[in-house]
């Protein structure tokens, strides 16, 4: 190799010490500054200048450097490194390191490096990672409240059937349809069944196919990159169908979807991947689906509002919910577990009477399970009495509730004598009210001749 001289080698040694973005500062055994490169005043705030000028240890006492590195590797005859605040703020650390010559040290090769900014970006870190295990603590906990919340009320036969049939769907993966009318609990259900899945750790993402405008569809679905369209927000947006993944996906009121994205569902329901709006990559993913509408699908099929190959796509494990009317055995203790929600929610501690509970068994419930629970906790909040009498029962379900009772009591004799009774007390307050046979036939929507022939055989077992 070249022979380099002492010149050449000298400007390359101070080239590249200058070149470094650490500080570099060389002392000799007794703490005197022997060399130290430019970035030591950025990095410590110090004047190369002074620091040249003065020992190490004054350097210390006049407070220039908080503590010396260089005195501990004296010390303790090893490499040392500290970490300490500069004069001007920054976090640095601080590794000496000791160059011996014939046994003993010779001189000090000191490094220093700013590490405010990365100290910032683990304490942001830091404070990331609080919050992710906040958030994840508080998904938990939101979890095992969605557990309580399925305590399914199931007394009747029909409501235990559909809760043994979900108990065995919920092992599966088929993609399950739950119809049935307004309020029944295919809500309550689709919940139950990923609750019971060995998804029950994944999400549960419920998509409201009534709740989106039809332009969202495909981005809030599927998702966007960025620049995909105006407005589009920057970095893109994950879908709803990806946020499932590893989870199931509810798609609540299906029937409502607009036929342009039906097309487009069900070819991501088919090959389980989708594809962003504005973007190429194809991403698979792995969902369970659970679609519920209390519209009738078959018709809609028939009127061509709804695509046949979605329906049969979706209808893989049909559950009907049957209306409450057609299992009042669920009526009694859906009310107990309503009061007892109401009770929770406000704490209260309201109980309710025999005679309401009556009135409300016997109510035919149009709007189902929601209702009854409206209902129940309109009574319970407006009253102040602690026990709900039958007086507290809306009208709408006392009134439903008297005319049965009244038409039962109020007739005496066989059924075919108080349906007569019933028949003339109708035809005899038709007239009275219009006034005349043939405006009460009009009134009633039956013809002059029935009513004269009905009036005249009444008037005749008088
Ligand atoms: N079997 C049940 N046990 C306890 N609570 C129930 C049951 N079924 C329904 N509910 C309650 O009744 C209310 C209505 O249920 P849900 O929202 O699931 O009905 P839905 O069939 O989805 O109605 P819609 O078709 O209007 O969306 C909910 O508050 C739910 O907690
Ligand atoms: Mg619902």
């Amino acid at each position: 190799m070249q022979e380099i001289s002492n010149r050449i080698r000298s400007e390359i040694f101070k080239a590249a010490v200058e070149s470094s973005y650490d500080g570099i500062h060389i002392l000799d055994k007794k703490g005197k500054t022997l060399y130290i490169n430019k970035a030591c005043e950025r990095i410590e705030g110090v004047s190369c200048e002074e620091v040249r000028r003065k020992d190490i240890r004054e350097l210390v006492e006049s407070g220039v450097y908080s503590e010396s590195v260089t005195l501990k590797v004296l010390e303790e005859d090893a490499p040392v490194t500290i970490s300490q605040k500069a004069k001007n703020g920054n976090e640095i650390l601080v590794t000496g390191t000791p160059i011996y010559v014939d046994g003993e040290i010779d001189i000090i090769v000191v490094n220093s490096r700013d590490i405010t900014e990365l100290n910032h970006l683990k304490r942001e870190l830091f404070e990331k990672e609080e919050l992710a295990s906040r958030y994840h603590r508080e998904l938990e906990l939101l979890r095992s409240e969605r557990i309580k919340l399925n305590g399914i009320i199931s007394k009747s036969t029909a409501m235990e059937k559909i809760i043994s049939l979900s108990l065995i769907v919920a092992k599966v993966d088929s993609t399950v349809f739950l119809h049935g009318e307004s309020g029944v609990g295919k809500g309550v259900l689709s919940n139950f069944i990923h609750m019971n899945s060995i998804r029950r750790n994944g999400p549960f993402i419920k998509i409201d196919c009534s709740a989106i405008p039809e332009s969202l569809f495909e981005s809030e679905l599927f998702g966007y990159e960025t620049g995909a369209f105006t407005g589009a927000e920057r970095g893109g947006k994950t879908g709803l169908l990806e946020l499932a993944n590893g989870g199931t996906v509810f798609l609540d009121e299906i029937g409502e979807m607009p036929l342009s994205m039906q097309a487009k569902l069900m070819r991501s329901i088919q090959d389980r991947e989708i594809v962003k709006v504005g973007g190429k990559q194809i991403v698979p993913i792995n969902i369970r689906i659970i679609a519920a509408t209390n519209r009738d699908l078959e018709e809609m099929v028939e009127n061509k509002t709804f695509r046949k190959d979605l329906f049969y796509r979706l209808n893989v494990v049909p559950i009907l919910i049957p209306p409450l009317r057609e299992r009042p055995e669920d009526i009694y203790p859906l009310l107990l577990e309503m009061i007892r929600r109401v009770n929770d929610k406000y704490n209260m501690n309201k109980k309710i009477s025999n005679e309401a509970i009556e009135c409300m068994i016997k109510y035919e419930w149009p709007g189902n399970i929601r209702e009854l629970e409206n209902v129940t906790e309109r009574m319970m909040v407006t009253s102040d009495a602690p026990v709900i009498g039958k007086l507290d029962v809306p009208r709408t379900i006392m009134s439903n509730y008297n005319d049965s009772r009244w038409i039962a009591k109020a007739f005496k004799g066989t059924y075919s004598q108080k349906l007569r009774e019933f028949d003339k007390l109708l035809i005899t307050e038709a007239i009275e009210k219009e006034g005349s046979v043939v405006k009460a036939a009009n009134e009633l929507g039956v013809n002059v001749t029935t009513i004269r022939r009905k009036l005249g055989k009444y008037q005749e077992n008088e």
